[in-house]
This record gives structure tokens, sequence and C-alpha cells, in this order.
């Protein structure tokens, strides 16, 4: 398993790409299902997650043909409607997999993804709304087994909202006959970039980003071969902004469409972040000790539980008393016990974090036991005296492409260490 060695407390400094969006581009390759056509996708980010559902996707019968970060996806048959426990247990977004295969083949069998470390992340709304479409689901030996000739538009309220949930049911509704309206629908941008593809490909989707949304069932999909090209990672982004901050440097993220992080921004800019957003880039520049902000994450347009974790370093070095409020996810603090063992001053209840900054972060080896909680401990190595090693990089590489590499562009002192080789 690879680690990476950071020497921390260089001041982050230049300009970074942003890569497409790991979770728009997870349901748009899924979507690829509902049609035998060719689908054309640019800025496909190369990261572990998307490898995983290419494998799970080759199983259920697409082929893929990528060069650099452009792909040609086409599923002219489908090949199993099961989809294997192997690749299911790595990856939950393999859920998403569900509709889409009974959309266009009347059956399948998908085993139940299960908790994992940040929370027991149940299924109930995929299945729900499945039935309500119509289709007869059971649980057998611990896979959702579903059928449905056709399924039927209905109207389906979603409480809470759910991103794969609103997706699969909305890949699901593309094919069904009639009106389907997903009440309570998730309204992060990820979703709306699905929609906007299967719109290309005919489906009729409109109220996307708002928190109804209303599908009319169409036949077939058409053949549609403009690429379409993912959306910028709003996460990855919003990490190296993070990064910035906290090394008290100048740092500039080019992705297309700033807004997506203004809560980010705004969020920054309380800490004593200098923000500039032109078209085409947000930059952000600290010149001095962050001051304490309240971080409380919630669903789309609130701020997203998926940078909470980046900004707990931050504010672990921080003038004064942050606390930081999870909402979305019940077991999301695992980074904490982690950063106190570099010098931080946290303390929990549930799942709330209350963080009293301290003057320095030390280095030390630590643990990554998530994707984002990872991307949390790198960036408090960054301004941490002396070496941290952070083991189990696999949960990071899993939705960054080249973080080290990007951050060895913006100056840190970072190296990737292959395997068990300290
Ligand atoms: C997606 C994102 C993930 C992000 C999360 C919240 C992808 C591939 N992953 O995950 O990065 O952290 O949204 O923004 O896009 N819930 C239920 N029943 C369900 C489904 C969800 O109760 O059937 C609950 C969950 O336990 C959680 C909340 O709904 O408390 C939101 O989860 P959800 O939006 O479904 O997260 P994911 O779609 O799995």
């Amino acid at each position: 398993m690879d680690r990476l060695v950071v020497e921390g407390g260089q001041r982050l400094s230049g300009e970074i790409q942003v890569s497409g969006a790991k979770n728009a581009a997870l349901p748009i390759l899924v979507s690829s299902l509902l049609s035998p056509h060719t689908c054309v996708l640019e800025n496909v980010p190369d990261v572990g997650d998307v490898r995983t559902m290419y494998q799970l996707l080759g199983v259920l019968g697409t082929t893929t043909n990528w060069d650099g970060n452009r792909l040609l996806i086409k599923t002219e048959a489908l090949q199993t409607h099961e989809a294997p426990y192997s690749l299911v247990s790595t990856m939950r977004a393999s859920i998403l997999v569900l509709g889409p295969l009974v959309a266009r083949g009347g059956e399948a069998i998908v085993p139940l993804p299960g908790g994992c470390s940040i929370g027991s992340r149940p299924v109930n709304l995929h299945i729900d709304g499945l039935r309500a479409l119509g289709a007869e689901v059971c649980i057998q030996r611990g896979s959702i087994h579903v059928k449905a000739r056709r399924l039927k538009g209905t109207r389906i309220s979603m409480e809470p909202s759910s991103v794969t949930g609103t997706e699969n049911l909305m890949m699901a509704a593309v094919l069904a006959k009639g009106v389907t309206v997903i009440d309570n629908a998730a309204r992060e941008p990820e979703v709306a970039d699905l929609a906007a593809f299967l719109v290309k490909r005919g489906a009729r989707i409109q109220g996307c980003g708002t928190n109804t949304i209303t599908i009319e069932g169409v036949e077939v999909l058409n053949d549609h071969e403009h690429p379409h090209k993912i959306m910028a990672d709003r996460i990855e982004a919003g990490t190296y902004l993070i990064a910035g901050a906290i090394t008290q440097g100048d740092v500039t993220v080019r992705l297309t469409s700033p807004q997506l992080l203004d809560d980010l921004c705004t969020m920054l800019h309380a800490t004593g972040a200098k923000i500039s957003r032109k078209h085409g880039s947000i930059r952000v520049k600290m010149d001095r000790r962050a001051s304490s902000v309240d971080v409380t994450t919630g669903p789309s347009p609130a701020f997203p539980t998926d940078l909470q974790a980046q900004m707990t370093p931050l504010l672990s070095l921080a003038n004064g008393v942050s606390l930081v409020t999870e909402t979305v996810f019940e077991n999301r603090l695992t980074h904490v016990s982690e950063l106190r063992r570099m010098g931080a001053n946290i303390t929990t209840n549930g799942n709330q974090a209350t963080i009293t900054g301290v003057d320095k972060l030390s280095g030390a080896p630590v643990m990554a036991s998530d994707l984002r909680g990872g991307a949390a401990l790198i960036i408090a190595s960054l301004a941490a005296d002396d070496k941290t090693v952070i083991s189990r990089v696999y949960h990071v590489d899993r939705g960054y492409e080249r973080i080290e590499i990007n951050l060895k562009t913006l100056g840190a002192n970072v190296r990737r260490v292959k395997g068990n080789n300290a």
C-alpha cells in the first residue's frame, strides 16, 4: 500500500487545473447502460473509483475505450444483470447500476453495499423509489433483486434527499412509461450534470438544481455522439484552496464554474483569506493565521459534507474556537483522532467537533480511513512541523488524480512511497 511522505512548512503558491468531478463522472458512466449507443465523454477523471466503475460496467457488458481523459463508452447489449459483490463491496456508488439495469433489461441483482467508515449509509430510498416505479423488489442472500417489465412513472418523495438515490431513480425514470416527479430531490450540481447529459441523449428532464425534478419517460435514448464534458470537481478544487490557506500561501485553481464553491469561498473569507473569483478561476491568498469559524454541513446548497474534513486542520491552527457540525453522515469525524495525534486540540460530541486552535501541528505517522479524511491529513501535514507519513493513501487515490504531483506543482515537499517500503 502506498504512503505519502510530506515535509511540512512550505508555503504553497501557483496554479493548478481541476479535474473532472468524480461524483458526476460515476453516474454519467453508469447511464451508458440505458442505451446501446456510444457516448463520448471528456474530462473524465483518472481516479480509483472511476477505474472500479469501468470494471463493474465491463462485467455488465460495457466497453470502454479511453485516451487520457477522453472516453468512448458503449453497452451494445447487457451481458448480465448481476453486479459482483467483489466490486460493489469496494465502492458504494456501484448501487447506481440498479436503476439503469432494470430500466434497460427488466432485471437487476445488486449486493447491498453495507456500511462504510463514515456511517451506515442505507439504500432504502433507492429501493422504495424503484418499488414506487412499479418494480418488484426483494432482498435475498444480501442482494437486492429487482424485476419490472417496464417501470411506470409516479410521484416519489425523498427523506432525506439522497444524491445517488436521486440519480438512480432519475436514470430509471428516463425510460419509464409516463411522468415521474421526485420531490425533495438532491440539488447537488453533479445531479444536474447527469441530467444535462441525459437530456442531450433525448431524455426529458426538468427541474434539476431545484428540489422537484420531473422526468417524462421516453421509449429509447438517442444516438448522440457529441462529447459531453464532465463538470469540474468542486471538492478537489476546494481541497487545494484550503491547502493554500493553511500554508498561508497563494493558490489559484482553474475551474469553469467558480460559483460552485461560493460556500467555501465565504467560509475561507471569514477565516481571513483574500479570495478573488474570476471567470474560470478562484484564487485564495492568506497572509496571516486563520481566524476561527463555525462550519455546519448539509445537503446542497448548504456547506458540502465532502469538504468538512479538509476544513478541520485549517481550524485546528486558527486563532480561537470553531465548532464543526456534520449533519449528513453520522460518523464523519474519524480523521479527528489522527489530527489529535498531530497536536490538534479537538473534542467531539456525537457529530460535533469543538476545535480550539493551537500554534502548531507536528508531523507523525497517520493513517487515512476514508477519502476526504485522508485529504484532511494531507492538508494538516503540509502545515505541520517535520515529516508526516500518511498510510492507506489508496483511500485518497479513489477521488484525487495525481494529488502529489499537483501539490508538488504548488511547491509542497511531498513524495509517494510505493508498497511497504518506508
Ligand atoms: C453522495 C456522494 C458523496 C457525498 C454524499 C453527500 C457520490 C458518488 N457520492 O453519496 O461523496 O458525501 O453524496 O453529499 O455522489 N440516505 C438514506 N437512505 C438512502 C440513501 C441515503 O437514509 O437510501 C441518507 C444517508 O445515510 C445520508 C444522507 O441520506 O445521511 C445523504 O446521503 P446520500 O446523498 O445518499 O449520499 P451518497 O449518494 O451515498
